[in-house]
């Protein structure tokens, strides 16, 4: 591979491309901005592309063109495909592939690394001559792999294994091919920890020997580790682990860009990194969970496995279409807490015309999001823009929670963790300390679901269907909302 890097023009291309990237995050912050930010990111990523294209003699033309058409078609039509209730277990696929591309990069430039031009010369001594003290000027010369060149690729290969098996464990989870309870294995913390400071000492280890056997172990337990990291960890808190292997994804890349030589690489590879941990972050705040111990793997395990509170047969009132639409028709203040099930259903169209028609009836409404809920970070927003929905009806938890002691009305469509109150009072639940909804504290309660045996994606029954003010809503969402909606016209 030829590297042409060195022309100021390169790097300008680059640091251009690095400032969209950076503008597209900005712009995502926000609904309001997100499609100027999905546009300088397009324009960002055509610019690298190109920029590598023209720069670098890495395959033929035509064997690009090949393979990206594969790969684009192949993505194409999973993308056409897949349901947006998939979408998080697609969404680790992906990830597994950045890890894996990660490995192959790394281990591609150790088996030649002339290609990559990381090589430097050594000078060899003659051995008696420096025995005797004699040094003198070398006999010769080898080729070594650079030491930096080894900490880059020991880190990028140790990163990229533990993202691809990290992230096959839980894409098996998250779309149901391997049960989603935690597997414990004894001692697991030690081997943990154990392994990690093996892989380091290999790396560093690796700066002294470039033998194959140290690569091939680093590989081979960086493998294991990121299945034993995610293998552990069940219930509901895999958001958290998602949005972790997208971090430690971007982190793969940046490594791979340092082997490649790419600076829009290792820059779009540190922003997908430490964007993934800052939303790591505000996920883990939002279940209450310690940053530290997720990424030390394992968190949350012991909660789940001892379980939650068995399903119990206690009264419960059947609410109507009739009664959802007549109670909110009369109300001031409604407030809709929509879930996964909304997303399964698509009921978010026909919600908002019932929304539309509670407003031109004078009603106040409001949706509040949970940070978790539904499948995916930022799940129910998305549906919610999708359907039209203005931004300045939705509203967070922290932003939202004290509006529920004034709500007439609240609309659970869908969710049900994020309302349960076993999170605020049961410690021996699997979502103990999770921050949920009052919706306890509005007037009444209307709960949209298929039927009272259906649990919440952490399987725990919910004390909510049997409060005094609930009203079971049993149908398919979208059914029952298109029902209220006629119900309401009448
Ligand atoms: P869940 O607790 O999973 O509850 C879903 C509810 O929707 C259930 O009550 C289910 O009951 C109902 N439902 C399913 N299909 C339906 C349909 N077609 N029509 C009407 N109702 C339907 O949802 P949530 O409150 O959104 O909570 C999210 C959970 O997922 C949390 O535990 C969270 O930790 C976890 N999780 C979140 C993410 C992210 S990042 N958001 C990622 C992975 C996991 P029936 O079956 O009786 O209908």
């Amino acid at each position: 591979m030829e590297h042409v890097t060195s022309s100021p023009w390169v790097g300008l291309a680059y640091l251009v491309a690095g400032v969209l990237f950076i503008m597209a995050l900005r712009g995502l912050s926000s609904p309001g901005t997100s499609r100027a930010g999905n546009r300088y990111g397009m324009i960002g990523m055509t610019i690298a592309v190109a920029t590598t294209l023209v720069t670098h003699s890495i395959a033929s033309l035509p064997e690009i063109a090949v393979a990206i058409a594969i790969g684009g078609g192949i993505g194409f039509v999973i993308a056409r495909r897949i349901q947006m209730t998939a979408m998080p277990q697609l969404v680790a696929a992906f990830h597994s592939l950045v890890g894996l591309a990660a490995v192959l990069v790394g281990l591609a430039a150790y088996a030649n690394p002339g290609a990559f031009g990381i090589l430097h010369q050594v000078p060899v001594e003659n051995l008696l001559e420096a025995v005797i003290g004699n040094g003198g000027a070398p006999v010769g010369f080898v080729n070594e792999i650079e030491p930096q060149s080894r900490i880059e690729m020991g880190l990028g290969i140790a990163i990229g294994a533990i993202t691809f098996s990290g992230s096959i464990i839980a894409f098996l989870k998250l779309a149901g091919k391997m049960s989603g309870a935690a597997i414990l294995l004894p001692g697991r913390h030690v081997l943990n920890l154990g392994t990690l400071i093996a892989i380091l000492g290999l790396v560093a280890w690796f700066t002294q020997d470039e033998s194959a056997w140290v690569i091939a172990t680093i590989t081979v337990l960086s493998f294991a580790i990121g299945f034993l990291l995610i293998i552990p960890i069940g219930g509901a808190d895999m958001p958290v682990v998602v949005s972790m292997l997208n971090s430690y994804s971007g982190w793969a890349a940046a490594a791979m860009g340092f082997t490649l030589h790419n600076t829009a690489m290792i820059v779009t590879g540190a922003l997908v990194g430490s964007s993934g941990a800052i939303l790591s972050y505000i996920m883990c705040k939002a279940m209450n969970r310690s940053f530290l111990s997720v990424i030390a793997g394992g968190f949350g395990a012991e909660a789940t496995a001892s379980g939650g509170a068995a399903k119990e047969q206690r009264p419960w009132k059947r609410g109507s279409a009739e009664d959802a639409a007549f109670l909110m028709k009369e109300a001031e203040n409604v407030i809709i807490i929509p879930g996964y099930g909304m997303a399964v259903s698509q009921a978010q169209h026909v919600l908002r015309e019932m929304a539309d028609v509670l407003k031109a009836n004078g009603v106040n409404v409001k949706y509040a999001i949970h940070p978790v809920a539904g499948r995916m970070p930022g799940h129910m927003n998305v549906l919610l823009a999708e359907a039209n929905v203005p931004y300045d009806e939705v509203f967070e938890l922290e932003d939202i929670q004290g509006d529920f002691a004034q709500a007439d009305v609240a609309f659970v469509i869908g969710a049900n963790d994020v309302v349960n109150p076993a999170a605020k009072t049961d410690k021996s639940s699997p979502i103990y300390g999770m921050p949920v909804f009052d919706v306890d504290k509005a007037k009444t309660i209307f709960f949209v679901k298929r039927s009272m045996g259906g649990v919440g994606y952490s399987g725990v029954d919910n004390d909510v269907f049997y409060m005094d003010q609930t009203m079971m809503l049993l149908a398919d969402a979208k059914k029952m909302v298109e029902e209220i909606v006629k119900a309401l016209q009448h």
